[in-house]
């Protein structure tokens, strides 16, 4: 998600052939995967973890929101190593109350393998619990629907697949997303006019996203789509990222 220049201009960007195995990884720095297909990070060098609870759950009013509700679900488009899911699931567990429940569930066209996931993740001893229980959970050949009950209040779904294709089927409205794919210029079916109204459309009244990204072009289909924008600075010393909420009915 931090945008790089190490792509060729001449290569095709993985999700324009649609197929769902797992897209060709190199590690920078040993534990930090970078993806080949899509020339770019997946999350921020400095630290994705902070990022994660800056971007995502700060731009998303979390866990403050989580009080309110019995029930919290957030959609997340782009699982990769499921850092956003163990850092969510880890901040999740210290602020919940008793008897609510969180369904996270993540859209990911190319699911990784349990052993990159394990490499990414053992960088941050902060979610050695979630990552052991994640690794140790993840299918071999992740493909479909993955379902994850990480414990008796918190459910992870993985949808593999093209996310448009992936949200258009569903019938399921969230309260959060997390918008997550890589850098716009180099991943743009993520962040289409098309999937962003998708988005929208599954979002209930009152619900909100949250994105690193604050390029023109997806401000502008965020606006577009429906949502009520707010820019605030980034993570790290990044300019701006963006959130926003739809407004209740
Ligand atoms: C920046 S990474 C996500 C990082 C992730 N949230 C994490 O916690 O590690 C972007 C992800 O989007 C996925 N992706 C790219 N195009 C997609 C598409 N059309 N549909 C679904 N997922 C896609 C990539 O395979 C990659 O895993």
């Amino acid at each position: 998600m931090t945008q790089s220049n190490e792509m060729p201009a001449n290569e095709t960007p993985a999700n324009e052939t649609q197929d769902t195995a797992a897209a060709p990884l190199t590690w920078h720095d040993g534990d930090m995967p970078y993806s080949t297909a899509f020339g770019d990070h997946f999350y921020c060098q400095t630290d994705g973890r902070l990022e994660c609870g800056h971007v995502f759950l700060s731009g998303n009013g979390l866990p403050g929101r989580w009080q309110d509700a019995a029930e919290f679900r957030i959609g997340e488009l782009g699982f990769g190593t499921g850092l956003n899911a163990c850092e969510t699931w880890r901040q999740w567990k210290q602020h919940r109350r008793p008897g609510t429940l969180l369904n996270f569930v993540s859209f990911e066209l190319h699911p990784m393998r349990a052993d990159d996931i394990d490499r990414a993740l053992s960088r941050w001893p902060e979610i050695d619990v979630e990552r052991k229980a994640l690794v140790a959970l993840w299918p071999d050949s992740p493909e479909g629907r993955v379902e994850i009950e990480l414990d008796n209040q918190t459910h992870l779904t993985v949808v593999c697949g093209d996310a448009y294709a992936s949200l258009a089927a569903s019938d399921l409205s969230f309260d959060a997303w997390f918008l997550d794919g890589f850098a716009p210029s180099r991943n743009s079916a993520m962040w289409s006019a098309e999937l962003i109204q998708s988005v929208f459309d599954h979002t209930r009244p009152g619900g909100s996203f949250a994105t690193y990204a604050a390029a023109g072009f997806v401000r502008r289909n965020l606006i577009a789509a429906g949502y009520q924008l707010e820019r605030r600075p980034g993570f790290a010393g990044k300019r701006e990222m963006l959130c926003g909420v739809k407004a209740m009915v």
